[in-house]
């Protein structure tokens, strides 16, 4: 049985696609568009899906799209009701996207007019995203009985939305409605503090550490914690939803609208513009804003334990992108396991949607848990040597020995490695397929990674790839963290050891490598332990403001681009002297 499952005409849009429930490949549309956080229909992330399982368009048994616009249509009404012209155009904004769902069938025959309209339509299910969320975490997770909880900005008029999962079955215990949204406060805040772009939250998240999380109680007054274990916001502090939260113009980048208002900008200050420096102040703001939404998380948790009295949490949806809040769960509140995919984020929304199909709809049993991202785009060797030669670029072609060998050297002599290896992955962290790779020993990783390639705001960390069998020498909390999910403390003894890839906080979002999920990127780590004792290296997003790069020709547009030093493609090597 072949599940296709979609996230479109939303950010992040990709596609997924199952075989029997086992996912065989997954990845984000803008991979290939080239276009950041891509929001139109995934017509090229269906088309490689297709490709991948072999089959053509009129083979699928089923297409699952997470987005439900009849989901609390009630509420919808109760809201247009409640803000009688402005809160007409946001509901409207989903009406119009409504109707984009509806002309899917459409977008689907472009791809194959063989097809009919009809048959097309009676294939497609449409699954509620916050439950698609719950599914690309629960279904893919190694347990069979489990607390969830959905968090983001907004979709389908939810923003929250917690559960439990048994076997093959989801059920909804609760949610919380638009406008109250915890994405909102958090992405309200980044704007004030001067980063105004979609998916900008992170940067806060790593200004934080510098600052002093003094304005907690201030924020209380913004963010209410509410006793049934969830929240509310204070709409004194936000812009009334006039015009939508996320609009997507005919480029289909998600463009945020200011979500502050002015009572915000007087209690708090005015938004920093672009230019301005960053202050202690704004340091401050986003420790506080960080500190809250953990504690918010916490809260949220601590009652939904209780509420189910279970040990395992999975977890989805933007909010669980923050690795930092996320690696402090199991010591903040009574779960004592924790499984979030590697797409968390709404790209995640097409697994979840093909997931929850397939096993809560047509009952059937799980497949194995997922503990690989790596389910996108493939190169082989021969490929690769093909493309080189038709770009006239010199290169060498190494066994895996020899390969392992020349870059670990390279790595040891302040070389900065374009590593493309494998499947690329599905979600946002280059997870050592599609990395650029240093030495974590060097204090001056960080100024040579931004004078070579990235030229990134100086706060923001590196992360590191570490032997999964090393992690209790290096960490505080020695746990599987296989997609970069979740930051823990790095011991004290070990900062100056890998000071490249340790926070201004003493933390490091880690991903714990394991042999039989990616043998190759292992297998050069731990030639590099044996060379210079240390089982981690400094991993980075394979681009230079784009989308991680795809394909060989991405790879090799961005090394020509930068001063990287070396760029490995599969077993072929090209040398920055040689290009
Ligand atoms: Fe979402």
């Amino acid at each position: 049985m072949f599940i296709l499952g979609i996230n479109a005409y939303h950010a992040d849009s990709s596609a997924a696609i199952f075989k029997d429930g086992q996912m065989i490949a997954a990845t984000e549309e803008e991979r290939f568009r080239r276009v950041k956080h891509w929001a139109g229909f995934p017509s090229m992330a269906v088309e490689f899906c297709l490709r991948e399982a072999g089959i053509s368009l009129s083979q699928l048994d089923h297409i699952a799209i997470g987005r439900d616009p009849k989901a609390k249509m009630d509420k919808k009404l109760m809201f247009l009701l409640k803000n009688p012209g402005g809160g007409w155009s946001a509901v409207l904004d989903r009406v119009k996207n409504s109707r984009k769902v509806s002309s899917l069938e459409e977008e689907f025959i472009k791809i194959d007019p063989s097809v009919s309209k009809q048959d097309i339509k009676q294939k497609i299910h449409q699954v509620e995203h916050h439950r698609s969320h719950l599914a690309s975490a629960f279904f893919a997770s190694p347990f069979e009985e489990a607390a969830l909880l959905s968090i983001d900005g907004s979709g389908d008029f939810s923003t929250t939305m917690i559960g439990i999962g048994r076997g093959n079955q989801i059920e909804v215990l609760d949610s919380v409605d638009f406008p109250h949204s915890v994405g909102i406060f958090y992405t309200a805040f980044t704007q004030l503090l001067g980063f105004p772009h979609y998916g900008d939250e992170y940067k806060v998240m790593g200004l934080a550490p510098y600052g002093e999380a003094k304005y907690v109680d201030k924020l209380k007054e913004v963010l209410e914690f509410t006793s049934d274990g969830l929240f509310k916001l204070n709409m004194k502090y936000f812009r009334s939803a006039k015009s939508g939260i996320v609009s997507y113009g005919d480029n289909h980048i998600p463009k945020v609208a200011p979500l502050f208002s002015e009572h915000m900008s007087e209690k708090f200050g005015a938004a920093r513009k672009k230019e301005e420096p960053l202050t202690q102040y704004h340091k401050d703001m986003a420790a506080s804003v960080q500190r809250i939404t953990e504690e918010l998380v916490f809260h949220i948790l601590t009652v939904l334990q209780k509420r189910t009295g279970l040990q395992n949490v999975c977890i989805a949806g933007g909010v669980a992108q923050n690795s930092v809040a996320n690696g402090k769960i199991t010591r903040n509140t009574p779960f004592s396991n924790v499984y979030i995919p590697s797409a968390g984020h709404d790209a995640g929304i097409s697994m979840g949607a093909a997931m929850y199909v397939y096993n809560h709809v047509l009952k059937q049993p799980r497949a194995k848990p997922i503990w690989s991202a790596y389910t996108g785009s493939r190169f082989t060797n021969e490929e690769i040597e093909k493309y080189l030669k038709s770009r006239n670029i010199e290169y060498t072609r190494y066994n895996d020995d020899e390969l392992y060998n020349k870059v670990s050297e390279q790595l040891i002599n302040s070389g900065v490695v374009g590593w493309f290896n494998g499947r690329a992955e599905f979600g946002p962290r280059a997870l050592g397929a599609r990395s650029i790779i240093a030495d974590p020993r060097r204090t001056d990783a960080k100024d040579l990674l931004n004078a070579k390639i990235k030229r990134r705001e100086s706060f923001r960390p590196f992360a590191p790839s570490i032997l999964k069998e090393y992690v209790h020498e290096y960490f505080e909390v020695n746990d599987e963290v296989p997609f970069m999910e979740k930051v823990f403390p790095i011991k004290k003894e070990k900062h100056s050891v890998i000071p490249a890839v340790t926070h201004a906080d003493g933390t490091g979002r880690l991903q714990t490598v394991d042999k039989n999920v990616t043998p190759r990127y292992y297998n050069l780590i731990d030639v590099f332990r044996q060379k210079t004792g240390v089982p981690v290296l400094l991993n980075t997003s394979f681009n230079e403001n784009e989308p991680i790069v795809n394909s060989p020709e991405d790879a090799l547009e961005c090394f020509l681009r930068t001063n990287m030093d070396m760029l490995v493609l599969e077993n072929c090597v090209v040398e920055r002297k040689k290009a």
